[in-house]
């Protein structure tokens, strides 16, 4: 049976399907539900109250009656505050947000006229179609390099995931926003990673595919950061560059270019071998310097989990010793569901800073 409820977002009613996981809900919805949690929750606390001031009232208890009276009107008081608080700050966040996706949106659309013209011979729905068992592979991190070789795929990809997963990174990024009041922990970590992204101008993608991350990262500068007006140069890495270049990325590159003053390195990469002496100019990039951030996209924690155990004081010398970490996905409140390593539901999102 499925659990559904209507729910009103800033704009219209939908249905929000209350079986589905965060991953599979939409921004809106995600934003939907998490409201729909806290006003039931506050309904049950206001119901709590009442019922033990009927109680009181039927005992003739006036001390218990008067004090439920007085918690119910801090609750209810606390909640207006609240509520006002949250809506002027959403309000502010929305337009940024709002702003940074249009960007994606006109940069993404620009690619799918690109594809409409080369891909005569397939349609949307079959390049979607191609993409699937590619995506399954991705998300279980079983692939190999041959199920690349499909440029009907690759495109297919980009169709069905491009948009959101540049939105993933506008809204991680924008909770680090001083107006987003949610992250509330490891508050020196994300304040040093704030004021770093305003002078940030030279981004490196591993893994890049489509070039998702890196557009991503260049809306969410020109929606939340208006001092930042340098261009970028993005240095796009992959172990399938060569397909991810014949399929995608030989046509954004051109918009990033032309249409935002940026410069575009694209490079092979193979993450498991390390790099040779010819990669001088990457190995260059790795040695991050201090106050580079890091930003960790995963479909499941436990390899983010691996990576801060490895970054400890005591385990051996590496690079990685001088990062602070930040969660910034769905529980990063929630240090105690941070440990089940395996928890489905919503990617997670990791970012460091080099100290
Ligand atoms: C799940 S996709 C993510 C692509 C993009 N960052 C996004 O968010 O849509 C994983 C990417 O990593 C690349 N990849 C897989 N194994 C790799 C490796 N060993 N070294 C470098 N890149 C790799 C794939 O070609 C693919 O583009």
């Amino acid at each position: 049976m499925q659990h559904a409820v209507a729910v009103k977002s800033s704009s219209s009613w939908f249905d929000l399907n209350l079986d589905l996981s965060n991953s599979q809900l939409s921004d809106e919805e995600k934003q939907a539900k998490k409201q729909l949690k806290a006003s039931l929750k506050h309904q049950r606390k206001v119901q709590k109250l009442e019922t033990r001031i009927q109680h009181a009232i039927s005992r003739n208890d006036p001390i218990v009656e008067q004090s439920a009276r007085e918690e119910l009107d801090e609750l209810l008081r606390n909640n207006d505050i609240l509520q006002h608080q949250m809506q002027q700050v959403k309000a502010s966040n929305d337009e940024q947000y709002d702003e940074s996706m249009l960007l994606v949106r006109d940069i993404f659309h620009r690619l799918l006229s690109v594809f409409d013209k080369k891909e005569q011979s397939f349609s949307k729905a079959e390049q979607i179609q191609r993409a699937k068992d590619l995506l399954h592979h991705m998300t279980k991190g079983t692939q190999a390099l041959t199920m690349f070789q499909d440029v009907t795929a690759l495109r297919g990809y980009t169709r069905k995931k491009f948009y959101s997963r540049a939105g993933l990174v506008v809204e991680s990024l924008g909770k680090l926003s001083p107006e987003q009041s949610s992250l509330s922990n490891k508050k020196d970590v994300i304040d040093a990673c704030w004021k770093n992204l305003e002078r940030i101008n030279r981004v490196c993608s591993i893994g890049c595919g489509p070039g998702c991350d890196a557009v991503g990262l260049l809306a969410f500068l020109k929606g939340y950061v208006p001092n930042h007006n340098s261009s970028m140069h993005f240095i796009l890495l992959d172990y399938a560059m060569e397909e991810w270049e014949d399929a995608v990325l030989d046509d954004l590159e051109p918009i990033l270019t032309k249409s935002f003053a940026s410069t575009v390195t694209c490079e092979h990469c193979d993450v498991t071998i390390p790099l040779l002496e010819k990669h001088a100019h990457l190995i260059e990039a790795k040695k991050a310097k201090e106050g580079a951030i890091f930003f960790f996209a995963e479909p499941l924690p436990w390899q983010l989990h691996r990576l801060i155990r490895m970054s400890a004081p005591d385990s051996d010398p590496s690079p990685l010793q001088r990062l602070r970490f930040a969660w910034i996905d769905s529980s990063m409140n929630h240090p105690e569901l941070q440990e089940l390593d395996g928890r489905a539901g919503g990617p997670a999102i990791l970012l460091a800073i080099k100290n």
